[in-house]
């Protein structure tokens, strides 16, 4: 048997298990984390299951459009982890590029009387998807909160598109040794 044979036996037993859970009420629903467009087309074309949320890495700069869009045209929830771009954390673990750091976003936040980080967040759900940010500090979770208030027009949204660097700020590798994302 090939590796390939393999692997669509256990997905086979897995989507039964799952079939079966569904039917017992068992399953809401089928959510998948970190599927690319050819992951989840892949999804899309062998599971009786559609899934109904993608949660992916995507901040400015590493805005994955086509992924994001793939995902709505199927009905597909993107949750955007990672959306302030992992910030300090992020820097100090991986050594990434922080976009709370940018000089576009720094203006946007100017003009619009806001902080990076709810300009980073609110242009995030401008794009549809939710997005899930962590603090660890009840001033900033506040803060977070404060990006209802306001809206970022199509202007300065476009303006957004020219920072993206396709850049995922998530490197794991770096300590594992292996690239999950390859
Ligand atoms: N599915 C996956 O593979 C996956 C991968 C990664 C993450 N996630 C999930 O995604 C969520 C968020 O991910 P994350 O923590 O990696 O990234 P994040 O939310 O983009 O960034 C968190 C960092 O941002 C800082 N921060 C939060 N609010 C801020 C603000 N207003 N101004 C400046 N800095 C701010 C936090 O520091 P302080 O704590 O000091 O405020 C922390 O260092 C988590 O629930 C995580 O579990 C999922």
């Amino acid at each position: 048997m090939s590796n390939n044979d393999e692997d669509r036996n256990k997905k086979q037993k897995v989507e039964d298990k799952t079939l079966a859970g569904r039917e017992r009420g068992a399953l809401v629903e089928l959510q998948k984390s970190n599927y690319d467009i050819f992951l989840t087309r892949d999804c899309l074309a062998y599971s009786k299951i559609k899934p109904s949320v993608n949660q992916i890495e995507t901040h400015p700069y590493f805005q994955r459009d086509s992924l994001v869009k793939f995902c709505q045209k199927h009905g597909i929830c993107v949750t955007a982890h990672t959306p302030l771009g992992g910030a300090i954390a992020n820097t100090e673990w991986f050594g990434s590029v922080s976009c709370l750091d940018d000089p576009v976003i720094k203006a946007l936040a100017k003009k619009y009387n806001k902080t990076v980080a709810q300009i980073v967040l609110r242009w995030g759900i401008q794009r549809d998807p939710v997005v899930i940010p962590k603090t660890s500090k009840i001033e900033r979770l506040y803060e977070n909160y404060q990006v209802f208030d306001f809206t970022i027009s199509d202007q300065d949204m476009d303006k957004m598109k020219g920072i993206d660097r396709n850049y995922r700020t998530n490197q794991p590798a770096k300590f594992w040794g292996m690239d999950l994302y390859a």
